[in-house]
């Protein structure tokens, strides 16, 4: 399984990048705007140092501004994938772009459906948000396990990133599903380390290497 890094600070990827375990970035006007650094500077910074898919949102909500916006950020980096929101005219544009070679990732996607209509407009991936829906008391991974299934269906190109990650079990439960990709918060990442067991491990070896050492 791939996995994204889901934020705009520039110290966050590197750290994790510098780590060797992250294979792309995601990120959404949220995100940009709490860095508060100008968006395609930023869209750029993060391609030098991830050197993978880095998806950078539109704002535009109409077709033709869709498509505007979707061209601009492609030409920032080879590594830009445009994020689309889940809506007819989003379909519309990921079609186009994705007759004219543009890498696309449609966000917002809360049902299967939704995954259905992007995957059959060509999206590059398509980002499922476990996380909203388990916070209106839904079952976040149980659409991830249908778009799934629906892909094995029917040989879909389409690949799965498992978005709004809350905890470092969703990263866990995605890959044991087979999703192709999480993007999660750095704070999750971080935590997917830890273990009390490693620590008083890492304490005990220490002490005993201590006085095995004072013998000699
Ligand atoms: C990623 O593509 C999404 O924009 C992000 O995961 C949303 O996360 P949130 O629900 O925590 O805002």
């Amino acid at each position: 399984m791939k996995i994204f890094l889901d934020t705009a600070n520039l110290e966050e990827i590197k750290t994790a990048a510098d780590w060797g375990i992250i294979d792309g970035v995601t990120t959404n006007p949220t995100l940009v705007a709490r860095e508060g650094v100008p968006f395609h500077e930023r869209v750029k910074e993060i391609c030098e140092v991830v050197k993978g898919p880095v998806s950078a949102e539109v704002t535009a909500l109409d077709y033709q501004g869709m498509v505007k916006e979707a061209r601009e950020l492609a030409k920032l980096s080879e590594y830009v994938v445009v994020k689309i929101p889940m809506t007819p005219d989003g379909i519309k544009a990921v079609k186009k772009l994705s007759g004219e070679g543009i890498k696309t990732n449609v966000t917002l996607i809360f049902s299967p459906s939704q995954a259905l209509l992007a995957m059959k407009a060509g999206a590059t991936y398509i980002s499922p948000f476990v996380g909203r829906l388990d916070d209106i008391s839904n079952e976040g991974m149980k659409i991830v396990e249908e778009i799934l299934q629906i892909i094995y269906n029917y040989d879909f190109d389409t690949e799965v990133i498992v978005a709004s990650v809350r905890h470092p079990m969703h990263i866990v439960e995605a890959a044991l599903l087979g999703a192709h990709i999480v993007t999660t918060p750095f704070k999750s990442l971080q935590a997917l380390f830890r273990h009390p067991l490693t620590d008083i491990g890492i304490e005990r070896f220490m002490n005993d290497w201590k006085k095995y050492k004072e013998q000699f």
